[in-house]
């Protein structure tokens, strides 16, 4: 199955966003990955409520929300009413997981939990069966353009191995450093969500990047 592609907007140019915007609607993008950064779970803030209204007004694909913020739960409203059609929440930033998990779902948002890089998956097992989607951060969270962490690939085979037997419809999306260096790799692994930012904004030819990764085949 080719993979779905999540192009992370905090890579755009934030003073011509609605333009990056309508390239990501004529692009073979699947979602638009969207970061939020409280400055407390991670050193640094990015953009809240407002902005992400505003991309709601032009996006024409569906805003997958990664939520890098403490206490997500006092905002998962908020989120909803924003735009958000997916919520991804920090296993590290939640007390109370099994609950924040349904309540995203009460909003009829796609359930995803994220893992920082030294958290390990088998912390899931309790609440698998719950999940639409599992994020594996592949640098520490909190900016773009890093260098992709190797252990990724080992996280992700274990955690496909967990889901083949307990939730097979399982999304698995990867963050961080994704590029044409480590998709494939990542695809065999058991992945299929991959988020881009430099990969895609960086590129000379975003549209182009974003179809090169789309045809990655790991079949
Ligand atoms: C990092 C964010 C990522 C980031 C990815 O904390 O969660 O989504 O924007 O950017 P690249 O692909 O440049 O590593
Ligand atoms: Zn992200």
């Amino acid at each position: 199955m080719n993979p779905l592609i999540a192009p992370s907007i905090l890579s755009a140019d934030f003073a011509n966003l609605k333009q990056d915007i309508l390239m990501l609607n004529n692009s073979e993008a699947d979602w638009i990955h969207v970061d939020v950064m409280d400055g407390v779970f991670v050193p640094n803030i990015s953009f809240g409520f407002p902005v992400m209204a505003a991309v709601k007004n032009y996006a024409l694909k569906p805003l997958d929300v990664h939520l890098m913020i403490v206490d997500p739960d006092r905002y998962l409203e908020d989120f909803k009413n924003a735009g958000a059609n997916g919520i991804t929440v920090h296993y590290e930033a939640c007390t109370h997981l099994d609950r924040t998990i349904h309540k995203i779902k009460e909003l009829e948002c796609r359930a995803g939990v994220a893992l920082n890089p030294h958290t390990p998956v088998g912390l899931l097992e309790n609440v698998i069966e719950e999940l639409d989607m599992v994020l594996i951060m592949s640098v520490n969270p909190g900016f773009g353009g890093q260098k992709f962490i190797e252990n990724t690939y080992e996280k992700v085979r274990k955690l496909r191995a967990m889901a083949n037997e307990r939730n097979p419809d399982l999304l698995i999306e990867i963050d961080g450093g994704v590029s044409s260096h480590n998709s494939l790799a990542l695809l065999k692994a058991g992945a299929n969500v991959l988020v881009a930012g430099n990969a895609i904004f960086g590129a000379e030819d975003p549209i182009h990047a974003i179809a090169e990764m789309k045809r990655i085949n790991p079949d």
